[in-house]
C-alpha cells in the first residue's frame, strides 16, 4: 500500500533570546528601555502559561518569514538528504506572511533557488495553529492520489513584529514567538500497519473566527488600511484580539474530542504510540488535554517552555527539539492534536 513517508525534519529559531524579565522592559523596536513599558511579569507569564522565554528576530528591518521557513527548510532538506530541486510541491502554513500577497511559499520557492519557468506547485494555507496537521493533511492525501511525490510543509512565523509592546496588548504580546519548522514527506510501498502517515483530521467552526483574529486592514473600507499605525489612539486594529478564556475552553474541549477520535478512528491505543505532540499555545491547555484525554504525562512533549507560542510552526519545532535532545528517535509514533484561531483543528498520527 502507499503511504506518505516523513523523510525528513528540520527547524530554526533567531538567536535572540528574550526572557519573560526582559520583555516587559521591550518598546515597540524591540528595545530594552530603562523605564518599564508593559505591565506585567515573569511570575504572571509562568503560571498562566508555562511560558519562559521566546526568540526574537533581530529587528534590523531585514527578515522576514520566508527567511525563518528558508533556514528550516534548508535543515530538512539536509535531513531528508532531499535536494531542493526534487521537491514538486510547497505547502507553506503562516498567520504572518510576508505580505498580502503573493504568498509566502512563493519566496521560500526563491530562496531555495527553485523558481523556475517549470517550478513547483505552491500553497500557502492560513490554518493558524493548526496549519501543521491541516498541511499533512494536504501533503498526505496529494501523495496518495499520486499528485506529487516530495512535498516540502513548512510552517513559519515572524510574530515579534506584529505584537502591541504595551500593557494594552500583554494578553497576546507576551504569548508568541518567532520560528519554523518543517517536514519533508514522501512516498513508500509498504505492508507495515505503523509506517508513515496513519491518519490526518481537520476541522474548523467558523463561528469562532472573532474570537482570536488579527484585522491589519479591512477590505470593506476604502482605503483598506484606516489609521496611522503610528498613532497608539489609531493603531489598535493592527495587533492580533483575542478572548483568551473563549479560546482556552474550545482549545481544551476541541483538542481531548480530537486525540480521542484519533485512537478510536485508527483502533490504535497509547500503548502503541510514544509521543503526544500538541500545539503550544499554553502549557495548562496542554495539561488539562493530558489530563481529560487520559494521556501518558510521561508521553506529552511540549517545548512551550522554551519558544513560547510559534502557531503553526509549533508542531514540527517541537518534534525537532526533541529529537536533537535525543528523546524523539526515528520509527517513533506521534499523535499531534493542534488548535487555532478560526477555530480550527486537528488530530495527526504519523511515523518519525
Ligand atoms: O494559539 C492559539 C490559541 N491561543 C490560545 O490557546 C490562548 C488561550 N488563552 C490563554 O492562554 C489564556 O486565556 C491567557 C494566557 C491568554 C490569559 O490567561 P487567563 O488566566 O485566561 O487570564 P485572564 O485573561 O482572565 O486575565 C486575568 C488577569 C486580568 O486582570 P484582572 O482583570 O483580573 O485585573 C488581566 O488583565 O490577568 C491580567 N493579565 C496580565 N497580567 C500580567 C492579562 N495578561 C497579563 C500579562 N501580565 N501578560
Amino acid at each position: 500500500m502507499i503511504r506518505s513517508k516523513i523523510l525528513g525534519i528540520g527547524s530554526y529559531v533567531p538567536d535572540r533570546v528574550v526572557t519573560n524579565d526582559e520583555i516587559r522592559f521591550l518598546n515597540h523596536n524591540h528595545v530594552r528601555c530603562e523605564e518599564q513599558q508593559t505591565e506585567t511579569n515573569d511570575e504572571w507569564i509562568r503560571a498562566r502559561t508555562g511560558i519562559e522565554e521566546r526568540r526574537y528576530v533581530p529587528n534590523d528591518g531585514k527578515w522576514v518569514t520566508s527567511d525563518l521557513a528558508l533556514h528550516a527548510s534548508k535543515a530538512a532538506l539536509a535531513d531528508a538528504d532531499v535536494a531542493a530541486e526534487d521537491i514538486d510541491c510547497i505547502i507553506l502554513g503562516t498567520l504572518s506572511p510576508d505580505i498580502h500577497f503573493p504568498g509566502t511559499a512563493v519566496f521560500l520557492q526563491d530562496k531555495l533557488g527553485i523558481a523556475t519557468e517549470d517550478g513547483c506547485a505552491c500553497y500557502d494555507i492560513r490554518q493558524q495553529c493548526s496549519g501543521f496537521v491541516y498541511g499533512l493533511e494536504m501533503a498526505d492525501a496529494f501523495i496518495q492520489a499520486g499528485k506529487y511525490e516530495k512535498i516540502l510543509l513548512v510552517g513559519a512565523e515572524l510574530h515579534s513584529h506584529s505584537l502591541d509592546f504595551s500593557t494594552r496588548g500583554r494578553d497576546v504580546m507576551v504569548l508568541f514567538g518567532d520560528g519554523a519548522g518543517a517536514m519533508i514527506i514522501g512516498k513508500q510501498d509498504t505492508e507495515d500497519p505503523k509506517a508513515g502517515v496513519l491518519y490526518t483530521h481537520s476541522q474548523a467552526n467558523g463561528a469562532g473566527a472573532w474570537n482570536l483574529y488579527l484585522k491589519a486592514f479591512d477590505i470593506g473600507k476604502v482605503p483598506m488600511v484606516y489609521y496611522d499605525g503610528n498613532d497608539p489612539e489609531q493603531n489598535w486594529d493592527m495587533y492580533p484580539h483575542m478572548k483568551g478564556k473563549q479560546v482556552f475552553m474550545h482549545a481544551v474541549r476541541n483538542m481531548v474530542a480530537a486525540t480521542k477520535r484519533a485512537l478510536e478512528k485508527t483502533g490504535l491505543t497509547w500503548d502503541d504510540i510514544d509521543w503526544f505532540v500538541p500545539h503550544q499555545a499554553n502549557l495548562r491547555i496542554n495539561e488539562q488535554v493530558v489530563k481529560y484525554a487520559q494521556i501518558p504525562p510521561e508521553k506529552a512533549l511540549n517545548t512551550i517552555m522554551f519558544y513560547g507560542n510559534t502557531t503553526a510552526a509549533t508542531v514540527p519545532l517541537t518534534i525537532d527539539h526533541w529529537r536533537k535532545e535525543g528523546k524523539v528517535k526515528e520509527g517513533d509514533l506521534v499523535l499531534s492534536t493542534v488548535f487555532g484561531a478560526g477555530f480550527t483543528w486537528g488530530s495527526a498520527i504519523f511515523q518519525i
